[in-house]
């Protein structure tokens, strides 16, 4: 089989971005080995940076010290798709949860342009899914986005791979970190806002957490799911939700004593061919499993017609399980 030299293109070079460029280093070798092929950095974009090109492949190692010496600077995203000749584009731009954009935008033109559109990013996921996965169709390319739920556990792999003819019916789980970080905090004693700040310290809190703490982030997590996997279109603003932001210490001090802890929990379920989406906090027993996830971990169970709760536990995921997930989409991507 002949070995392929890809291009690849990333709008977005923050934790994620850095990450993948990283993760594609440490698997070079592999990936020559295992997969016959290679890939090459032509395009990086960001919003501080601009539309940087190096049609000749960027090299990563100046790449991951912000040294852009080698970059020439294209006018607009459609300028910068022609320069770069991607055949896939990374998208991990920061969530708009309230439209999208203009992450939609980026991976339109990327599909457009004949590259496979990957994302990290739910808010295409929610705001552009039939419209991507149409196009992508259209173009015989592919839009993946495994990163975006449960940072690169399969998800929508597992449905999309491993369960034909499966109908979910609903699923309840724990897929906000933060949060799940500052209850914890808050069980320890510290006030709201001591618990906001030391989340922001050990760098699981974004410096603005307003996403996280109203349940926004969730909310599109569970529009996402609910979308691809229940095959039912459903906007952030159509699941019921409610932030951490009014629970006080007392409370949650109040449910220890009872045996019960504080916990986001998002849900989704069929009822009469609706559905009814809900992002809470609750205070759950202590036995419930969700009770017992812990830290920077998620959980989700997925109620089905084959399997009554199959469940997903994902422990402790950095950075490099994100990135994980946008390798295996282009990995699956370029071999399908
Ligand atoms: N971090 C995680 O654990 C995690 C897990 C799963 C999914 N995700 C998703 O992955 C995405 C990236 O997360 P992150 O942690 O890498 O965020 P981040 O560190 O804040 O980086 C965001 C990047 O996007 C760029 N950006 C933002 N708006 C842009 C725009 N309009 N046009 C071009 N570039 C833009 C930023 O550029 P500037 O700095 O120039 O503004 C920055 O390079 C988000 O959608 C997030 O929800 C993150």
């Amino acid at each position: 089989m002949l070995h392929r030299i890809y291009n690849l293109s990333l709008i977005g070079f923050g934790n994620v971005g850095r990450t993948f460029l990283s993760l594609l280093d440490r698997k070079r070798e592999y990936l020559a080995k295992e997969h016959n092929l290679g890939f090459q950095f032509t395009g990086i974009a960001t919003r501080k940076l601009g539309w940087l090109v190096n049609p000749n492949g960027f090299d990563p190692a100046r790449l991951a010290e912000d040294n852009f010496a080698d970059a020439i600077a294209a006018d607009s995203l459609r300028h910068w798709m022609v320069a770069t000749r991607p055949d896939a584009v990374f998208e991990t731009t920061s969530l708009n949860p309230h439209t999208g954009q203009p992450a939609i935008d980026h991976l339109r033109s990327a599909l457009e342009h004949g590259a496979h559109a990957i994302s990290a990013n739910k808010g295409p996921v929610v705001y552009g899914y039939d419209e991507l996965s149409a196009l992508a169709t259209k173009m015989h390319r592919k839009f993946y986005f495994e990163s975006s739920v449960m940072d690169g556990a399969p998800i929508f792999n597992l449905f999309r791979e491993c369960l034909p003819a499966i109908e979910l019916r609903g699923f309840r789980g724990i897929l906000n970190s933060t949060t799940n970080v500052i209850l914890e905090a808050m069980e320890q004693g510290q006030s709201f806002d001591d618990a906001v700040r030391h989340t922001q310290q050990i760098g699981v809190a974004e410096s603005d957490p307003a996403n996280d703490i109203d349940s926004w982030d969730a909310a599109v997590k569970v529009a996402a799911l609910a979308t691809v996997l229940m095959r039912k279109p459903l906007r952030p603003d159509q699941v019921e939700r409610q932030g951490i932001r009014r629970l006080t210490a007392q409370q949650i001090e109040a449910a220890r004593v009872d045996g019960r802890r504080y916990k986001v929990v998002c849900s989704a379920k069929l009822v009469a061919n609706r559905i009814v989406a809900k992002v809470a906090p609750e205070a759950l027993p202590i036995n419930d499993p969700l009770a017992q996830v812990s830290g920077t971990s998620s959980v989700i169970s997925f109620e089905t017609d084959m399997f009554p709760a199959l469940a997903i536990h994902e422990i402790n995921p950095g950075l490099d399980a994100v990135a994980y997930g946008l390798l295996t989409d282009f990995l699956r991507a370029v071999k399908e």
